[in-house]
């Protein structure tokens, strides 16, 4: 597992027999409150965090595109010309990267040799896949001279997970790698993606996520059916209130007073959100009065949406978070896309062995395995860590 940038610098000389050019740093991302809001032109309030993904990037006199994974130990190799989808999954990022920069700069001349690899966990709601795309966009833009701007960057990595790994995601993932400030949260308007820094100055707290095992693939999940039905409750609610554009535009009372005109199911989908993207503004405020008691509630009531309204969460992590309330936390909830991932939990600092000993105990004793717990802290977004003029 790469953790260093020393590591893919090493790893990208032993297999291009080459000094990189540079060196990118692109981190995975939490979310504290604001779930499935992003495309429902909602709030959202990630934050970066101190697990990354590395990449090691020079540039080649021909066309050729040679990317490593230097966690598979597995290369790929493409045509600057024909940026197509490959039917290995992890070079799809990077060559669905490369194809939207094309599209919109066409100014990449010639190709490039580049190795990735990083400690952001897979399948554990943390943004491994956002991130690989918002490295490898800053990587080519430095590269090239682009001086692609930052929300530029988020966006068009959103384009290439929609159009090259199929998950119509929001800008939340990308928009949190790229944006990352140490310390802070992030609140998002995805309406007009203006956005504000919190400082997160949680003195007597940890957030510690607890890795449920239980891997999700959005791909594969019910992802893009939440956002259709969330459509269908956008079409069906115009009818009433025809100058609406998304849920963004009704309030929960709205929603309510519309129950039945709408499927049971995408009653239950809308309240939630209606009900999500209110809680981030008021969470936000508890924030800023440093009340965290309120907003760890807040993280509960989050959850419990998700996992009875929205129907994204599982057995392990509902049975997770309800650990979490027993043991006394002021907050937890599973985090992320949902179907498996993580629990985001806030553990005051004095209980974390404990916490961590529990839960583990638990959840081995029920689910017959040990859930990997980690300590994460808030860290700056995407950057160049590092940059060499001479190539041997
Ligand atoms: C995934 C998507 C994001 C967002 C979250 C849920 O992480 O990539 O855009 O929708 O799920 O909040």
């Amino acid at each position: 597992m790469i953790s260093t940038p020393h590591q893919i610098h090493d790893a990208f000389a032993s297999v291009f027999s080459k000094n990189p050019t540079l060196i990118v740093r692109a981190p995975g991302r939490i979310n504290l409150i604001g779930e499935h809001t992003d495309y429902n032109d909602g709030f959202v309030l990630p934050a970066a965090i101190d697990k990354a993904i590395y990449f090691a990037i020079a540039p080649r006199t021909d066309q050729r595109c040679v990317l490593y994974s230097a966690d598979l130990n597995d290369t790929y190799e493409f045509l600057l010309s024909s940026p197509t989808p490959s039917s290995k999954t992890w070079a799809n990022f990077l060559i669905g990267v490369t194809a939207e920069i094309t599209k919109e700069t066409a100014a990449l001349t010639h190709g490039f040799e580049v190795a990735f690899g990083g400690d952001v966990p897979l399948g554990a709601g943390l943004s491994s896949s956002a991130a690989v795309e918002s490295g490898m966009g800053l990587a080519l833009s430095e590269l090239f001279g682009l001086e692609i701007p930052k929300m530029q960057l988020a966006l068009l990595a959103q384009r290439a997970e929609h159009n090259f790994a199929g998950v119509k995601c929001g800008i939340m993932d990308m928009f949190a790698s790229i944006h990352g400030q140490k310390d802070c949260v992030i609140r998002l308007d995805c309406r007009d993606l203006s956005y504000q820094y919190f400082p997160f100055d949680v003195s007597d707290y940890q957030l510690v996520l607890c890795n449920s095992g239980v891997k999700h693939s959005l791909a594969d999940s019910a992802y893009n059916t939440r956002r259709q039905e969330c459509e269908q409750g956008v079409a069906i609610l115009k009818q009433l209130y025809p100058n609406i554009k998304s849920l963004r535009d009704v309030t929960l009372a709205q929603v309510e007073a519309c129950q039945d005109a709408l499927p049971a199911n995408v009653f239950k989908r809308c309240r939630y959100v209606t009900g999500e993207i209110a809680r981030v503004v008021a969470a936000c405020e508890d924030l800023e009065r440093g009340d965290f008691e309120a907003f760890g509630t807040k993280m509960y009531q989050t959850h419990q949406g998700l996992s009875q309204e929205y129907e994204v969460s599982c057995e392990e992590l509902d049975f997770l978070v309800a650990q979490a309330q027993d043991f006394g936390l002021i907050g937890a909830r599973m985090m992320g896309g949902g179907f498996g991932g993580c629990t985001l939990n806030l553990v005051k600092f004095n209980e974390i062995e404990d916490f961590v000993k529990t839960i583990s105990t638990v959840y081995q004793a029920k689910y017959h395995k040990i859930p990997a717990c980690y300590e994460v802290n808030i860290t700056d977004g995407v950057s160049v860590i590092a940059q060499t003029s001479t190539q041997n």
